[in-house]
């Protein structure tokens, strides 16, 4: 196994290319099944998790060839809709296949995706909308048996919580499904909006995009006429170079970004003292006089995301007084804490919130990655810290961050990718 080895207190310079983002082409991936045609998908990361969707959807029966970012998928040849577990158990995001397979084909059967390091993370919200949507499901041996034998139809859909791949799957499911669907208490993250603007020039009806009520007017099972697009940037780890920056209170600039999307965390750094210069497309970070501690409270987009929360765990080490972290969506997302104390943090965790002192120097040491963002949390640490890091189980970045030890490379961080 692989691992990156730090050595900290070297700042940082220059720029940084963000890249397309994983969790909007994951749903835009699995939204290809509801097309008739092949089409050309740009900007897509090459990170694991993509490739393991795609070894998925071959298995499944698409044709695709993907090289330098550029992906063109054809999965109007799918003949088999049973997503099997050896794929599924790697790759949650493996159940956005359920809803345009079952809208599409009429019957699926979809492994179970199992939790994961930060929580539970059930699909119950996935299948009670199937169901009002006409899906008969069953759970079998470990895997969700849905049946619409003549297809799904239109239906009033309430989600009890907000649920991003839940969104993801019912749009889908309902863009092939007959008649009118309306969806209340949508995610609004910017993945959602693209998958339904891509959905909306593939000829589906959509009001409301970007809202929490979406109408969407389903084409009875004539497969879309999807067009080539390109992914958005990814917002995540636009956010964790930012964090790069001001944790090594460097200057350096992210471009290929989407300002917007990153709004609440451009608001937190400059509450901690950060300077910060927007560009069309590009964001330099500058570096702080003091930093200053903050609180974090977790919510869905466009409040702070639960995503970025690691990072400024990291970052807040470093501001001077107490800062204070609420994670409100998920209930085990602080396995990076353990970590952080190991580099010498000073961090006290009660239920879901965790107290931060700062400002404490840290020190490099073993430590382990074990979910794809506490794993970026701990590589910012090193970062900063005095001596070596060494962060092993990085399967877990290599998930979701692309090129990652080049990129900080070429900010001038002495980080270096190592075999166990
Ligand atoms: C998506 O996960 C992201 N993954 C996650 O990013 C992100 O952390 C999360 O949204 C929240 O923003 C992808 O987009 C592939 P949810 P998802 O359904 O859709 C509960 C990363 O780092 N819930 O919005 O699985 C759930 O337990 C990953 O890239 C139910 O109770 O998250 C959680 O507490 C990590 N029942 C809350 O809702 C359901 O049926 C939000 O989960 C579904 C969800």
């Amino acid at each position: 196994m692989d691992y990156l080895q730090i050595n900290g207190n070297n700042s940082l310079s220059g720029t940084v290319k963000i890249s397309g983002a994983k969790n909007a082409a994951l749903p835009l991936l699995a939204s290809t099944i509801l097309s008739k045609n092949e089409i050309t998908i740009e900007n897509v990361p090459n990170v694991k998790d993509i490739n393991t969707l795609l070894k998925l959807l071959s298995n499944l029966g698409s044709t695709y060839n993907f090289e330098n970012n550029r992906l063109r998928i054809d999965s109007s040849t799918i003949f088999n809709t049973m997503a099997n577990y050896e794929i599924v158990k790697t790759m949650r995001a493996s159940i956005l296949t359920l809803g345009p397979l079952l809208s599409t084909y009429g019957h699926c059967e979809v492994s179970l995706p199992g939790g994961c390091a930060i929580g539970q993370r059930p699909i119950d919200l996935h299948l009670k909308a199937l169901e009002l949507m006409g899906a008969d499901i069953e759970i079998k041996q470990g895997y969700v048996v849905a049946k619409a034998k003549n297809g799904l139809k239109g239906a009033n859909i309430v989600f009890d919580k907000i649920t991003v791949t839940g969104s993801e799957n019912i749009i889908m499911a309902a863009a092939l499904a007959k008649g009118k669907s309306r969806i209340v208490n949508v995610a609004k993250e910017p993945e959602v909006v693209q998958l339904c603007e891509i959905l909306q020039d593939a000829g589906v009806e959509i009001e409301g995009v970007g809202s929490d009520e979406l109408i969407i007017e389903g084409t009875d099972r004539q497969k879309l006429d999807m067009k080539d697009f390109k992914v958005i940037p990814d917002r995540i780890e636009a956010g964790t170079y930012l964090c790069a920056g001001a944790i090594t209170n460097s200057q350096i600039t992210i471009s290929d970004v989407v300002p917007d999307h990153l709004e609440a965390v451009l608001m937190k750094l400059e509450e901690m003292g950060f300077g910060l210069d927007v560009k069309g497309d590009s964001i330099t970070i500058k570096p702080a006089k003091k930093i200053r501690s903050s609180d974090i409270i977790t919510s869905e987009y466009p409040g702070f995301p639960t995503d970025m929360q690691a990072q400024f765990m990291a970052l807040m080490t470093q501001a001077e007084g107490v800062s204070i972290v609420e994670e409100r969506l998920f209930e085990n997302r602080f396995m990076h804490v353990s970590e952080l104390q190991r580099m010498g943090a000073s961090i006290m965790l009660r239920g879901n919130s965790a107290t931060i002192q700062g400002k404490i120097k840290l020190y490099g040491a073993d430590v382990m990655a074990t979910d794809l963002r506490a794993s970026s949390a701990l590589i910012l640490a090193g970062l900063v810290a005095e001596g070596v890091t060494k962060v092993h189980r990085i399967y877990h970045l290599d998930r979701g961050y692309e090129s990652l030890e080049k990129k900080f490379q070429a900010l001038g961080a002495d980080i270096v990718r190592l075999k166990e």
